[in-house]
């Protein structure tokens, strides 16, 4: 097993382990056991992870003396709402549970950002730990405390900063994870080599093939990578004030189209969109070389995501959904493009003649 750890706030104690590895439930029961104690234990999950994995990982629990319950919700994003939180809350209560109680995320980031969210406000905050089961919530959204849900009006607009006290990720929940979630995960990956690590970026453009076909050995390196580089950033500016805007490379335009395809475009595919406009966009700014733009296109292409928007989204309404989203300042929408990959920088205003070319030239 891998160490990774988020050193964050002495005073409020919020510093945490990321632990790696493949094959790990038990070993995860037993330090679970011994460095997290609490009275009762609550795993949530959706239904799709609680089918494959909730009789183990309850059985792992119960194994090493501890008091497990299992709270499932239905799969999916749809499930991302205040609704799905109220009747959580109603079933920890009738679970008995309390504010010595741990719950336990398991599953991907819908999973993780919906438990970490409850867990910031049941009886007014209780622990919680992550066991990230999709590429997306390893590398991304299990680190960093960030919990929210959805409103109608668009993603995450409903959340909270709330550090987990541990994340597991076992590589072991790949294995049964569909092409399509997968390919979100890449997205993300991606997208740490072009903010971040222009040497992990090569590696891929070079081992895409063994990526894809979940070679245990680039995976793990790879999914090591992107955690150290999130932690780092999550370090710096926890509260996302700054630095870490820069995460949400391609994630602006990523928002807005998945708003609007009613998430029939999933989180992976809207990044990747996002991804290429940006680049475009750094491109026709002057900021970007052409080469670099196109070589960021490629490797998209070549993890076999989205790389077109579909003709039916207009333009107009794709600023307009821009305009919702929660990193806005003011009436501006703030983008994070390039100098170079490796390179990253926030942007206060871009002119929306200029979205708006680069949506038309990326239309299918
Ligand atoms: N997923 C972006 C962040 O954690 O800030």
């Amino acid at each position: 097993m891998r160490t990774i750890k988020v050193n964050l706030d002495k005073k409020t104690r919020s510093s945490y382990e990321i632990r790696i590895g493949k094959d790990i439930i038990d070993r995860m029961a037993l330090i679970i056991a011994k460095n997290h104690k609490a009275e009762r234990y609550v795993v949530i999950t959706d239904d799709c992870v609680g089918s494959l994995y909730g009789k183990k990982f309850l059985a792992g629990l119960e194994d090493v003396g501890l008091n497990v319950n299992l709270i499932e919700f239905p799969a999916g994003e749809a499930s991302k709402n205040i609704s799905t939180v109220l009747d959580i809350a109603g079933k920890l209560l009738k679970s008995g549970a309390d504010r010595e109680t741990l719950l336990i995320a398991l599953g991907g980031g819908v999973v993780g950002d919906v438990t970490g969210f409850i867990a910031s406000v049941f009886m007014r905050s209780v622990p919680y730990l992550q066991i990230p089961t999709t590429l997306v919530a390893q590398v991304d959204s299990s680190i960093g405390g960030k919990t929210a849900v959805d409103l109608p009006h668009g993603k995450n607009l409903l959340g909270t900063f709330y550090q987990p006290c541990a994340v597991f990720t076992d590589l072991s929940f790949l294995e049964t994870l569909p092409e399509k979630e997968f390919n979100n995960g890449l997205s993300e990956i991606i997208k740490y080599g072009i903010i971040d690590d222009e040497k992990m970026f090569h590696t891929m453009e070079n081992n895409m093939e063994a990526i894809k076909s979940k070679d245990p050995k680039i995976v793990l390196n790879i999914v090591e990578a992107c955690c150290r580089i999130k932690k780092s950033i999550v370090e710096i500016d926890e509260k996302d004030q700054g630095l870490r805007h820069i995460l949400n490379f391609g994630h602006t335009l990523g928002h807005a189209l998945e708003t609007m395809s009613q998430y029939t475009i999933t989180h992976g595919e809207g990044v990747a969109l996002g991804m290429i406009a940006a680049a475009r966009l750094s491109e026709k700014m002057g900021y970007l070389e052409s080469n670099e733009a196109k070589r960021i296109e490629a490797l998209i292409r070549d993890a076999g995501l989205h790389w077109k928007i579909p003709e039916t989204f207009s333009a107009d309404n794709i600023i307009a959904a821009l305009r919702m989203d929660k990193k806005k300042k003011g009436d501006m929408v703030r983008f994070v493009l390039l100098k170079k990959i490796g390179m990253p920088f926030i942007i206060g205003s871009i002119k929306p003649e200029m979205i708006t070319a680069v949506i038309e030239e990326m239309k299918e």
